[in-house]
């Protein structure tokens, strides 16, 4: 057999593959000793080692070592025995790691390192052959994706739940008025409803871009080994299949183990998403101030101040905007991490880990959070309708009343505008101008129109597609409903499909 193509070692030494018993004292069980006799200095031992992270593709590295112990029994390195031994101690392993957890402290440099020291623990010298033919270059590569694939999943998973709550959120809102806003100056009434289905729209174009997202990580790059290709007889298609990879396997070495750009992508999907969330907790840290007094967030939620007895802050809303920042840091010091890496592997690369695997619980967790806020949110109502008409939102309608009866738009907009001036003087609304003041500034509409300047009416008048008219609101409900239902058969279809080769709950 001839394929060592372990790590970037310039002389092709095979990894010491030593148990950490038998190592240098130093403490990490390095599988590159070969060359060197000076152990390394301790604080860059700390520094170089990634377990304390990357033991978070524990169970994807397992099955990586699974799939590649075929891979090396079709290829004539192992024998039907020894195949069947190693496959048993990593099953094994995968029990023990998901009942007990590992030691993250552990001495080895990373998870990789971890997993073939048990091996060759439980199966001596056959556990130092499982890494013929490859590196941890396409093996982290591979762990990457596995593990990817199934977070992001998770993050849509998240996604689709906001977007329930959201829309039982309109369902019971689909006529409660609320003022609109732009530029953070009312507006136009909206419904409730409409408002929140915004957010569900956004959501689902988030949900979109990471399913997309999910189609590009789902590819398989091991078998590239360090970068220029395994030695080995293999069939790269055929591990990518027993690996579930519905992309296949990637089709240029350097390429496989160097790319991170899926990374990145599921970064920016998260970004996005976060992105709309802080709008989302922005809205409601506003719907909650005593300013507006629209929204109350419950107690499971909400905290008080160490000082100020009467305070009842948003602090969960608080917390997403503010998070949504660490997630576009992790974008962007990713982005800025590759941007300057020469073809093909280099270290710099297991950072991308420490900063991506953060980023990621972080999303899901502000989802999370979200979904139990907005849950655990009242509106109220009366003071959002008395609110919805107050601050001349019917402006613009009363405009139209005017066009209506001929006058020309840039026309009535003057009029309405020296209107509002009016009632501002007085102190009162639009519709509450006295008869004499409405019939000298509005010629020709009789003062009777003002009923048509109800907030109900003016909801009412915006039926069209996308419009915030409760009956428009509520058929976008039911589009939702069938939407939320179609996602939910999607995933249970994914499910049935993603079953774990190594039998333990990843
Ligand atoms: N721990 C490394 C990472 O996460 C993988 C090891 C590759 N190391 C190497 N020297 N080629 O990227």
């Amino acid at each position: 057999m001839s394929g060592h193509s372990n790590d970037d070692r310039p002389n092709g030494e095979s990894g010491n593959g030593k148990p950490a018993a038998a190592n240098d004292g130093a403490g990490g069980a390095q599988m590159w000793g070969g060359r060197f006799q000076g152990g390394l200095a301790p604080e860059f031992e700390e520094f170089q080692k990634s377990l304390t992270v990357d033991h978070a593709l524990a169970m994807a590295d397992l099955e990586t070592n699974l799939a590649w112990s075929e891979a090396l029994l079709s290829a004539g390195v192992f024998d039907d025995a020894e195949q069947e031994r190693i496959a048993d101690a990593i099953r094994d392993l995968a029990r023990e790691w998901s009942t007990r957890g590992l030691d993250i402290n552990d001495p080895a440099e990373d998870i990789h390192s971890l997993v073939e020291r048990e091996l060759v623990t439980r199966c001596g010298d056959l556990g130092k052959r499982i890494h013929t033919g490859r590196s941890r270059n396409d093996q982290v590569a591979t762990d990457l994706r596995l593990y990817l694939r199934e977070k992001a999943l998770e993050i849509v998973l998240a996604v689709q739940e906001l977007c329930a709550t959201l829309v039982d959120q309109a369902a019971t809102h689909t006529d409660s008025p609320i003022p609109g806003y732009t530029h953070l100056q009312r507006a136009q009434p909206l419904t409730i409803g409409h408002h929140a289905l915004a957010y569900a729209e956004a959501l689902s174009r988030d949900r979109e871009r990471l399913i997309d997202v999910i189609a590009r990580i789902d590819r398989c790059p091991l078998g590239c080994a360090a970068l220029a290709g395994t030695t080995l007889a293999i069939d790269r298609e055929e591990l990518a299949a027993q690996l579930d990879f519905s992309g296949g396997a990637m089709r240029n070495s350097l390429d496989a183990i160097s790319t991170r750009d899926h990374l990145c992508e599921l970064l920016f999907a998260c970004s996005m998403t976060l992105t709309n969330l802080s709008r989302l907790a922005e809205d409601y840290i506003f719907f909650a101030s005593h300013e507006a007094g629209f929204v109350r967030f419950g107690d499971a939620v909400s905290t008080g101040s160490s000082l100020m007895p009467q305070k009842r802050n948003p602090d969960a809303m608080e917390l997403v905007r503010g998070k949504a920042g660490q997630v576009q840091g992790a974008l962007m010091a990713l982005l800025t991490t590759i941007k300057g890496l020469p073809m093909a592997y280099n270290r710099d690369l297991q950072t991308d880990k420490e900063v991506a695997l953060p980023a990621l619980q972080t999303t899901i967790d502000c989802l999370t959070i979200t979904t139990i806020a907005l849950r655990d949110a009242t509106f109220d109502r009366a003071r959002c309708r008395e609110e919805a008409g107050r601050g001349y939102l019917e402006a613009t309608d009363l405009a139209d009343l005017l066009v209506d009866r001929g006058v020309p738009f840039r026309d009535a907009h003057e009029l309405v505008g020296r209107a509002v001036d009016r009632a501002l003087e007085l102190g009162i609304e639009l519709r509450d101008l006295p008869d004499t003041d409405w019939q000298e500034l509005l010629p020709g509409l009789p003062p009777a129109a003002r009923e048509q300047l109800s907030v109900d009416a003016i909801l009412a008048r915006r039926g069209a597609l996308g419009g915030t008219a409760p009956t428009a609101v509520a058929q976008e409900v039911r589009h939702w409903r069938e939407q939320l239902r179609g996602w939910h058969d999607e995933l249970i279809h994914t499910d049935e499909e993603g079953a774990d080769a190594t039998g333990a709950d990843a």
